[in-house]
């Protein structure tokens, strides 16, 4: 196979944040996952374990959504705020959780730490059992700079600067969990919560940095996706538009239909199932640009010139990863072994975000730690790193690049190919979802090029996964290039089932 990489010929830029990460409070997560307090015997940094802070560190996730999912829609921030002794208590029942719920790690735990791994916070809104002064009370404790009540409670937990969080979503799975709304229902809320939003502006005339998140679609499902976004539109044309800047669709690739499936026991149709229903997310991600384009239609042209109109919404994938039948039963709630079909599913997820970069500005995979698609592993004091961090790490080198149009192989090929470039350096991903065949692909540059470095990811076997007693089965290594070829052509093998990043400098 040949494959033309043409350096000149560009889709945009990706934007870091499609490299987004989310943690609820689900399962071990946060507590347990990333949270274990200061008394643990695990090994911790003001509550938070070392090794999976070492390992956020390394990753250091562009964005950070918290705290649900489903959660938000049961959180009151001030359960999470303050001496840690006098914090409520309540119970957690988020997808079969059904732990005590004592609230360690709040607000300034979380933005503490999105501070110390570098990631920007997103905060989803309480908007089926909170209200509005609730959520305008929490913007105020987190971002005001000015001498307030709820500033001065800030600092008086230990953070004089406001934290200047942006990026805030309003409602969760509207749909489903998050009210069983319909467009029309949420959107009387939405515009309700979202113009209480306090601005932080210093004067009437600037515009104010708070991003606010609609709940889109659920994209799981074929028909009311379209209907809603259709709907949605509708319900925000008729009058003024409140402030709304971005619409998060979710995406999960289920995996359920064969219940004898488990994450790390599959035949090779279910290999193929999964790896086929990540790439139904291009298709997903092309129908609601294309509603989002067509609802802004509909908006009305201001009456005069004192009004605003509404002219972009980013379209954002909150929420993406396998979610395998066996989830559903697991103890820790919604915990899931990692092999190298799903770092296949996640490095072809990437793609397509990558790939569609001029469409999708922001997306999370979901989560990052002992729930589902998860990046960590942990086990009391012991820590898994999955083979999804790996292709997370991999990919890095792409973020901020910009995507190259890379020629679309032939799906029966097994083989997806992406490209970016930044500067003289272009990054090339090659997946070979081949379950058993070795590949070889044929790169042809526009332009001379020198290897600078390949990196894959492969398992003896597609079943593999990290354990506690073999935490590195299935790691990414450094291919040696030095007998590679000096010119436009590169010859790359790509081993079966396996995740390839190739780095080039431009001559
Ligand atoms: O990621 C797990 C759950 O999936 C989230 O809480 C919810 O938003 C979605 O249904």
């Amino acid at each position: 196979m040949t494959v033309l990489i043409n350096t000149g010929q560009t889709i945009g830029v990706i934007n870091p944040r499609l490299h987004g990460q989310f943690i609820e409070f689900l399962g071990h997560c946060i507590d347990e996952g990333i949270w274990v307090g200061e008394e643990s015997d695990i090994p911790n940094t003001n509550g938070i374990r070392n090794d999976v802070l070492t390992l956020l560190k390394q990753l250091a996730p562009p964005v950070l959504r918290w705290p649900g999912g489903c959660y938000a829609d049961t959180y009151h921030w001030r359960d999470g705020v303050g001496p840690r002794d006098k914090r409520t208590v309540s119970f957690n029942e988020n997808f079969g959780t059904f732990t005590r719920d004592d609230h360690q790690f709040g607000t300034d735990e979380f933005l503490r730490l999105c501070e110390t791994i570098g990631a920007e916070p997103w905060i989803n809104v309480n908007m089926l059992s909170g209200n509005i002064a609730e959520m305008k009370d929490w913007m105020e404790y987190i971002n005001r700079r000015e001498d307030t009540t709820l500033s001065h409670e800030r600092q008086g937990n230990g953070h004089q600067e406001p934290y200047n969080t942006w990026m805030w979503g309003l409602g969760n799975e509207v749909w489903a969990g998050g009210g069983t709304m319909t467009p029309a229902t949420y959107m009387n809320d939405y515009r309700r919560f979202a113009s209480a939003m306090p601005k932080f502006t210093k004067s009437v005339f600037e515009k104010s940095k708070m991003y606010a998140i609609a709940s889109g679609p659920d994209a799981n499902k074929s028909r009311e996706s379209v209907k809603w976004t259709e709907d949605f539109f509708k319900a925000l044309a008729d009058y003024r538009q409140p402030p709304i800047n971005g619409y998060d669709m979710h995406f999960y690739n289920w995996n359920i239909s064969d219940q004898k499936d488990t994450p790390t026991s599959f035949t090779k149709e279910g290999w193929k199932r999964v790896i086929n229903g990540a790439l139904e997310l291009e298709e997903l991600i092309n129908v609601q640009f294309t509603l989002i384009e067509n609802g802004l239609k509909l908006i009305h042209e201001p009456e005069t010139s004192m009004d605003s109109k509404l002219d972009t919404i980013d379209l954002i994938v909150g929420e993406w990863g396998n979610w395998h039948y066996s989830a559903f039963n697991a103890q820790p709630a919604l915990k899931q072994q990692v092999t190298m079909r799903d770092a296949i599913t996640t490095a072809l997820t990437l793609d397509i975000l990558q790939r569609n970069c001029n469409k999708v500005t922001m997306a999370c995979n979901a989560q990052t730690i002992n729930v589902l698609n998860s990046l960590v592993l942990t086990e009391d004091d012991k820590m898994i790193v999955t083979p999804n961090f790996d292709v997370f790490m991999m990919y890095k080198a792409h973020q901020g690049g910009t995507a190259l149009d890379v020629p679309r192989q032939d799906p029966d090929s097994g083989v997806y190919l992406f490209a970016s470039k930044k500067g003289n350096k272009v990054i090339v991903d090659m997946i070979n979802a081949s379950y058993e065949e070795q590949k070889t692909v044929n790169l042809d540059f526009s332009t001379e090029v020198s290897v600078a470095s390949l990196t894959q990811l492969a398992a003896d076997d597609p079943h593999d996964c990290n354990t506690v007693n073999n935490p590195d089965a299935v790691r990414s290594y450094q291919v040696d290039t030095t007998g590679f070829s000096t010119d436009k052509h590169q010859k790359i093998t790509l081993p079966a089932a396996s995740v390839s990043t190739l780095s080039v400098h431009l001559k």
